[in-house]
């Protein structure tokens, strides 16, 4: 039996400088999709997979982030004085367990590398898992579950990894796999390869599940693209003497980090809404009327 995945970090520490000017003075991870944080989907997703104590890791200009995870006293006794007890037990049902969120700074944006790092404290000697808070990751059973059935049964490390059209491989970190008696791992990883140069049509999404001696390997690093501590960087050291599972995704994934995917979601997660879902349509369908009445 393989040690369990307990703890995950979720790094929140970044400029958000694509979602400029918004994230001027509000947290990317802040931003609604629909009417909750994206970050609050990704926490959600950490817990519904198992998880037992989330570390989210933030810097300034982030306060709000740890605001958003308190009780909302207040709000909470003046909805209910006004009789609007559903409003005040959602708000609730979104409130985390007192002492399974923590939060810690990282004082300089160094790299998603090193957001990882300053965690290292709270998460101690043991596996633990690390999502990013602007990938939401949308299917049936939560990404993260499913990778940590996969630890569960193999131990080691587990990267999440979702496939792209094969022209589109320069955006991504892509990995090449090798199979040893059907039992597939990572044997590179290359960021943004230049076209016709990757070695598959595999790239790195937003979950990963990783063994505590990549601490170590983080720690002595130096820096490398955009002078920032790369987490691939640390993965690559780490694949010589460790296993890393590739998980392959095959739900829906949105980068929120960006307004196309930001937009994207909003739409998906509206769609999916039974309270929402036939006003989203109509207001597409009159749109989609509208375009080719003018064309
Ligand atoms: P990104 O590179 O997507 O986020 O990092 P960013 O730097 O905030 O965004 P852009 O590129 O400027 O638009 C992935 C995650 O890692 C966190 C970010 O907050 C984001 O959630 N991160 C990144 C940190 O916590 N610290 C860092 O130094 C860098």
């Amino acid at each position: 039996m393989h040690q369990k995945v307990r703890k995950a970090i979720i790094p929140a520490a970044g400029f958000g400088t694509r979602m400029l000017p918004a994230t001027k003075s509000v947290p990317k991870e802040l931003l609604p999709i629909v009417d909750r944080p994206i970050l609050d989907y990704i926490v959600a997703e950490a817990f519904a997979s198992g998880i037992e104590h989330v570390a989210i890791v933030t810097g300034r200009m982030k306060g709000a982030i740890e605001d958003y995870f308190d009780h909302a006293f207040e709000v909470d006794v003046s909805l209910r004085n006004a009789g609007k007890h559903g409003l005040a037990d959602r708000m609730a049902q979104y409130t985390p367990v007192t002492g399974s969120i923590s939060f810690v700074r990282q004082q300089q944006a160094r790299g998603l590398g090193h957001a990882v790092w300053t965690a290292r404290q709270i998460v101690g000697d043991e596996p633990f898992a690390v999502l990013l808070p602007d990938m939401l990751m949308v299917a049936d059973e939560p990404c993260l579950k499913s990778m940590m059935d996969l630890h569960a049964r193999h131990g080691g490390n587990v990267v999440a990894v979702e496939r792209c059209a094969p022209e589109e491989t320069h955006k991504f970190g892509i990995v090449s796999l090798q199979s040893t008696g059907g039992d597939p791992h990572v044997v590179g990883l290359v960021e943004k390869p230049a076209p016709g140069e990757a070695p598959s049509n595999l790239f790195i999404s937003g979950r990963y599940i990783l063994q505590p001696e990549i601490f170590d390997l983080l720690e002595s690093q130096s820096p490398g693209a955009g002078g920032e501590i790369q987490l691939t960087d640390a993965m690559i050291a780490l694949m010589s003497k460790q296993m890393i599972r590739p998980f392959e995704f095959r739900g829906r994934t949105f980068d929120c980090g960006a307004p196309a995917g930001f937009v994207s979601a909003n739409l998906h997660m509206a769609l999916a809404r039974a309270d929402l879902g036939a006003h989203v349509n109509l207001e597409i369908e009159t749109l989609a009327a509208a375009r080719s009445a003018v064309a």
